[in-house]
């Protein structure tokens, strides 16, 4: 199948692509007004686009082999707040593209109707960010293709409305910003409140491996927008706009549970990447920090499952690895790793090992 084949159309217009990401640092602290440090992977996902001269929509998912046709009514204002029709978007791939599309009409840009194709090479469901990729992917080629005025941040701000208002997570910032400025041979420093940001190598002398525990997981479903509800009353009961706000981990104490628990990762895990900057030179010490994040999303903020624990625990213990820590949201999905380059391989293969004998079933995502 190619987009001639679905389309009946001979080319498509433009052809714009986006990557996944993995975190290294900075987890549910973006939601938080917090730090993060995430970087591309290779994987991406393309989007082909052509004008549609039927008046309809039509979007097709390569991976799924699944298309959806939207009629122009469904682009209404208001549907943002939900107060209009929403499509009952059978296929959730396409309410990704729907949001993103609604998103440009609720600002005024007129986007009309189009053909839509999309290949992905990132994993569903492993914390990689398949959603963010498909969004930035498809604003950029529609940016392309009506040669709109926005600007890369402005992408992953509409992104990052896309997906709250129609895939319905609650989510900061961070996955869009990564797919929308970030590669592959750099960390992306965000600050999420100001979105001041800096690109920096990675550590010199490592690199990253990123397994998949074999645990799939469903965001919207999965706790976090509970977590979040959590990281809010525990910033409203301490008097600040967002646990950000708070850099002395003393200050948490006097919180109930497990509202003080999840307000300790929150602060301490921001110290550890304002940390993890001063110590880029440093794999030893990045690299626990790595570990010291993983103890604190899996004691304080309880997002890990115990897959996730069995191999964190033995990526940690594997020689040529400085640091492992589940990544993303949890409550599934993969690991990420900063091990010795040259090694990734070897030490992607033996920990896979491993993690078959305690009865898991893992998969190398990035490192292979
Ligand atoms: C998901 C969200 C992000 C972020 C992470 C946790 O990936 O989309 O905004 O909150 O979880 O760090």
């Amino acid at each position: 199948m190619n987009f001639q084949t679905i389309f009946n159309q001979k080319l498509p217009q433009v052809e714009a692509l986006a990557p996944g990401r993995v975190n290294l640092l900075g987890e549910h602290t973006d939601y938080n007004d917090g730090f993060v440090l995430p970087t591309a992977i290779p994987q991406k996902t393309v989007v082909q686009i052509g004008l549609s001269d039927d008046g309809m929509y039509h979007f097709y998912s390569e991976n799924l082999n699944e298309q959806v046709d939207i009629g122009e009514e469904y682009f209404r204002p208001g549907n943002m707040s939900g107060a209009g029709k929403m499509p009952t978007l059978q296929y959730e791939f396409a309410s990704y593209i729907f949001g993103c599309i609604q998103v440009l009409k609720e600002v005024g840009y007129t986007i009309s109707p189009l053909n839509l194709y999309v290949k992905s090479s990132v994993p569903i469901g492993s914390g990689l960010s398949s959603s963010a990729a498909l969004e930035v992917a498809t604003l950029r080629g529609i940016r392309q293709l009506f040669n709109l005025p926005i600007n890369d941040v402005e992408i992953a701000q509409f992104a990052q409305q896309a997906e709250i208002q129609y895939a319905h997570v609650q989510c900061g910032i961070m996955d869009q910003m990564a797919s929308s400025l970030a590669d592959t041979k750099h960390m992306l420093f965000l600050d999420t409140r100001s979105l001041e940001r800096r690109v920096l190598p990675l550590p010199e002398g490592a690199s990253i491996v990123v397994i998949d525990s074999g645990v799939p997981r469903t965001l919207a479903g999965s706790g976090y927008n509970q977590r979040r509800a959590e990281c809010e009353q525990a910033a409203q009961l301490l008097g600040v706009k967002a646990l950000r706000d708070i850099t002395d981990v003393n200050l948490v104490e006097t919180l109930p549970e497990p509202l003080r628990r999840r307000a300790r990762h929150v602060v301490t895990e921001n110290n550890r990447v304002l940390e993890a900057l001063q110590n880029v030179a440093s794999l030893e010490q990045f690299g626990e920090l790595m570990n010291a994040s993983h103890a604190s999303l899996r004691d304080d903020y309880e997002v890990s499952v115990p897959a996730l624990d069995t191999l964190v625990d033995i990526l940690q213990k594997t020689p040529g690895v400085f640091g492992a820590r589940l990544t993303g949201a949890g409550f599934g999905g993969a690991t990420v790793a900063l091990v010795a380059t040259g090694e990734e391989k070897n030490i992607a293969q033996k920990v896979l090992e491993q993690y078959s004998h305690a009865g898991y079933s893992g998969n190398i995502l990035v490192g292979a």
